[in-house]
């Protein structure tokens, strides 16, 4: 009763095994060296082996990598390179940390040797201070008006659309990302004059996302950061309280007032109310005393009168 269940599991089993321990497919077979390369849309490292080997340059066959970079977690048993080392993108092998002026993979600030006064320039856009632009080492270390360089990336990424391969609907969404050697906290290096400049406020013309403290370049200008919490100034608090306050004061006002002139109003009926009483006794007296009146008092008291006459 249990056995297609206990197949299933098994089947699960063994096929979580396969998924766990792929085999390297493209192990010894021939490849070609000069085939590895950047992939101008993506910038991912590409070769004619997988993500298991590399292209060993000597051999000219996929050779298996011997570590992984920390960020990538597909390639998880192989070990990580020790500290003060990186491994390169073709895991082929860990190295020192190159110094300034030595070529260095894209993107990997860290293969670069970080500076000496390291804890001042350090920041998110870099590694310990260095920086890895147009494959080459250097220190975040230009100062403001000071010349830079800078490393212009756009990054092609193809929104499907029909999805039947048609390319129909797609979109093609580029994005810009530039980097540079400026110290960071607030400094950018302008493309266009090749020197360092203050970040700039909202309202301020830019070019890149990076141009603005808020990293929002919205048409060339500098804009509010879209998760940025709306800030209240202190004076709208105070007219708001201010308003709030009023309002409650007058609404009591209108209803004390509105509850007097009710008081006052049925105050008025009973007097009137007792009055009448008053006149209709001494109508009724008086006609006791006098036998029929022709016109005393209010149309009541004739009503009355007209009412205890039928009886
Ligand atoms: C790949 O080649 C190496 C050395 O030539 C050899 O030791 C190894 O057994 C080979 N592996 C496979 C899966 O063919
Ligand atoms: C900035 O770093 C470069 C190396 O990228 C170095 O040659 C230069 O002397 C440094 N400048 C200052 C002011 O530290």
């Amino acid at each position: 009763m249990h056995a297609p269940a206990l197949l299933l599991s098994l089947a699960c089993l063994l096929h979580t095994a396969i998924a766990d321990f792929p085999s390297p497919s493209l192990l010894n077979q021939t490849c070609d060296p000069t085939h590895d390369r950047l992939n101008p849309q993506t910038y991912r490292r590409e070769s004619d082996c997988d993500a298991q080997t590399y292209c060993a340059p000597a051999t000219r066959l996929c050779t298996p990598r011997v570590c992984r970079q920390p960020f990538s977690p597909g390639d998880s048993d192989l070990p990580l390179c020790p500290d003060g080392q990186f491994c390169a993108d073709a895991g082929d092998a860990c190295r020192k940390r190159a110094p300034a002026g030595v070529a260095c993979e894209f993107g990997r600030d860290e293969q670069c040797a970080a500076p000496w006064d390291a804890v001042e320039l350090a920041g998110e856009g870099n590694a310990d201070g260095a920086v890895c632009l147009n494959f080459a080492c250097m220190f975040a270390n230009a100062t403001l008006g000071e010349p830079c360089v800078f490393e212009k990336t756009d990054y092609t990424s193809v929104l499907s659309g029909a999805g039947d391969g048609s390319g129909e609907g797609s979109a093609t969404v580029v994005n810009t990302i530039v980097r540079d050697n400026c110290r960071t906290g607030g400094l950018f290096c302008n493309t266009q004059t090749g020197a360092c400049e203050s970040q700039k406020l909202e309202g301020g013309a830019c070019q890149f996302h990076r141009d603005c403290v808020s990293y929002t370049c919205v048409e060339n200008v500098c804009r509010l950061a879209p998760e940025t919490p709306v800030r209240v100034p202190p004076w709208q608090y105070a007219v708001t309280s201010l308003s709030l306050i009023l309002a409650m004061a007058a609404t009591c006002v209108m209803l004390t007032l509105m509850h007097r002139r009710h008081r006052l109003q049925a105050y008025h009926e009973t007097r009137d109310y007792c009055y009448e009483q008053i006149l209709l006794r001494r109508s009724i007296l008086v006609l006791r005393d006098n036998g029929p009146v022709t016109t005393a008092g209010t149309g009541l008291i004739r009503w009355r009168q007209g009412t205890s006459s039928e009886k």
